[in-house]
């Protein structure tokens, strides 16, 4: 949600600028600009629309050669996408550009005082206010970073602000408030910004920002404090995936290449967990001790979109296996209806981002009710791990078109994993079952190629499907979460309208909106849950009878549903709890094909960003 990012060095500002948004925008295409100091001058240009019109428009015109600027692409919060509105913002006096990502709530209040003291402002964002701000301070302070934390002293909210000024060439100056920013640490040069997907190609030596930070960077130096001003203790490390990670490889999409690369995500993520006695080791688990664990008598998982569906699927092993209730909460609607959380409450968050504005909130209000937290991650530094006692990463590698696919089946992944780890130390209740999905666990990434390996069929079934306007998804146990999931990809690239029902609700009203070649997908329990899969069988007929289309996804070998079933999508066998790491795929896949059939932006689907970091 917005991407920002700031450089010094020798090289063209602009270049690294440009190339840096292009690898943002998954996180905001509203608009996109860029700001440079040269030869004692500002300059700015900035457009509406996705970052290629602002690359159009920097073709045209006289744009300086400069060794340091700020760029920015935007997720609209305040304000239309607009020219006015886009970033950065520029003071009065001509003299600051400031570039913001996230939201400042008391922007209001700022306008009013400074409109009163005579401002005139061009944009209706709520950043303006910073640039005018800054500016004043400037005339006083000593120095950016004092400037930067007298204004941040007087902002509320969540933010992340990167800002230039026209007397100090060779600066940057950043500030970090509940809105990630990371450092880039390059030979002769420097960077900051959102994410380091901005500077992978120049540096993959990253410096974490913790809250409430305020960092300047030079072509030669990096100076971070506090918000009080007082040198603060930051973690470095090394990014471990290189460019190759962050390019399309010769797909069409980020989205097709990320849901290609699930296997490979899924074995990575199982990669070094078990030791040679088949036992789970999870060192990342050291914040919260086996004694811990053994003491907690509540789980609660919260998540957003997705990640909450990785979350129900969750919530289906753990109890199963472990027996300990496990809730399951969309973390935007958590901490506003008080939940029941004490010190023996366990408290689960997934986040692919590890950002999510949402999800942040809702497990810092479990920590102040006293429970553990435990993140499931993808984004080594991010804000959630960082306030989590302990973090289960995910390995899918960066995930950029805005759709999860990768996230999400790493996600489950991981969450098995932490099930299994939560009966190795509280005891299990059904040791023989936990053995077998244990080795079943292992075999996963191959089961997963096999669906891949049928994309041509899925692709055949999106082109036959591409004039319906209603899709129906139906499961029931894990399979619901998977229903939810396939409904929520259509709608969010394919812009059809989806809907994921629990099979047995059917009856209770939806059914009720079936018509005649209305496409109909359910998702099949393997054999073995009987009872479970009689049940979903019954309701392939409710609909086959009201004339649905029905696409059914079961298992090879599982036959009885020919009669009812006008396209079969045959699953390799799994236990039933591991069914989501497959069944997810062909609707991946499904989406994906409708949408580029329907001729939409795949990877930048409208109104949507990646990493919401506004609640
Ligand atoms: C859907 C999707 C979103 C995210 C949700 C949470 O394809 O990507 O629903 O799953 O915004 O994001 P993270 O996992 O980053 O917290």
């Amino acid at each position: 949600m917005c991407g920002i990012i700031g450089y010094v060095g020798p090289r063209d500002a602009r270049d690294v600028i440009i190339s840096g948004l292009r690898r943002l925008e998954y996180r905001g295409y509203d608009s996109a600009g860029i700001a440079v100091v040269a030869d004692g001058r500002l300059s700015v240009a900035k457009k509406a629309g996705k970052l290629a019109n602002l690359e159009a428009e920097l073709a045209t015109v006289d744009f300086p050669v400069a060794h340091q600027g700020i760029g920015h692409t935007r997720w609209a919060t305040h304000g239309a996408p607009t020219y006015e509105n886009a970033h950065p913002h520029v003071s009065a006096d001509g003299r600051v550009a400031v570039v913001h990502n996230g939201i400042i709530e008391n922007f209001a209040d700022l306008r009013a005082e400074l409109t009163e003291a005579g401002v005139h402002f061009k944009s209706e964002t709520d950043t303006e206010v910073v640039a005018h701000l800054l500016a004043a301070e400037l005339q006083s302070a000593d120095g950016l970073i004092d400037a930067m934390r007298a204004v941040v002293a007087r902002l509320q909210g969540a933010f992340t602000l990167v800002a230039i000024d026209v007397t100090r060439p060779g600066e940057v100056v950043a500030a970090r408030r509940n809105s990630p920013l990371v450092v880039g640490v390059g030979k002769d040069e420097n960077f900051v910004a959102s994410d380091v997907l901005a500077f992978i190609e120049h540096t993959r030596d990253v410096v974490e920002l913790g809250q409430d930070q305020i960092v300047l960077i030079t072509a030669d130096d990096i100076t971070v404090v506090g918000f009080d001003g007082q040198p603060a203790e930051t973690a470095r490390y090394h990014v471990d995936w290189d460019t190759s990670a962050a390019e399309k490889a010769g797909f069409d999409w980020f989205m097709r290449k990320e849901i290609f690369e699930q296997p490979k995500a899924v074995a990575d993520t199982l990669l070094g967990r078990f030791n040679s006695k088949g036992e789970l080791v999870l060192d990342e688990m050291r914040g919260i001790s086996p004694e811990d664990l053994r003491r907690i008598n509540k789980i609660v998982i919260v998540a957003c979109g997705t990640a909450y569906y990785a979350g129900m699927v969750a919530k289906y092993a753990i109890e199963h296996w472990t027996r300990v209730p496990c809730e399951v909460e969309v973390a935007s609607e958590f901490r506003y209806r008080d939940p029941i959380i004490d010190p023996q409450t366990l408290c689960v968050t997934i986040s692919q981002s590890g950002e999510t504005a949402d999800t942040l909130m809702a497990i810092r209000h479990a920590r102040i009710q006293g429970a553990k937290i435990i993140a499931i991650c993808n984004t080594n530094g991010a804000t959630i791990p960082r306030e989590s006692d302990a973090v289960i990463y995910t390995h899918a590698g960066p995930e950029i078109g805005v759709a999860s696919t990768k996230g999400f089946l790493t996600q489950l992944a991981a969450c098995y994993l932490l099930g299994l780890y939560l009966a190795q130390v509280r005891g299990m209740k059904y040791a023989d079952e936990i053995r077998v999905i244990t080795d079943e666990l292992a075999h996963t990434p191959q089961m997963i190629q096999q669906m891949l390996d049928g994309a041509d069929e899925i692709y055949q079934l999106a082109h036959d499907l591409a004039s319906a306007e209603d899709f129906i998804f139906l499961g029931r146990h894990v399979g619901y979460p998977v229903a939810l999931e396939g409904a929520l990809k259509l709608k969010e690239i394919a812009y059809q309208h989806a809907e994921g029902f629990a099979a047995g609700e059917l009856k209770h009203g939806p059914i009720a909106i079936i018509e005649p070649g209305m496409p109909v997908f359910v998702v099949v329990p393997p054999a073995g849950r009987d009872q479970l899969r009689d049940k979903v069988l019954s309701n392939i007929k409710e609909v086959k009878a009201r004339g649905a289309h029905t696409i059914v996804l079961a298992e090879n070998g599982d036959d009885g549903i020919e009669a009812d079933a006008d396209l079969i999508i045959r699953l390799p066998h799994t236990s039933t709890l591991l069914q989501p790491l497959v069944a997810t795929v062909p609707l991946q896949l499904l989406a994906c094909e409708l949408a580029t059939e329907l001729g939409h932006d795949v990877d930048q689907p409208r109104n949507l960003a990646k990493s919401v970091t506004v609640e």
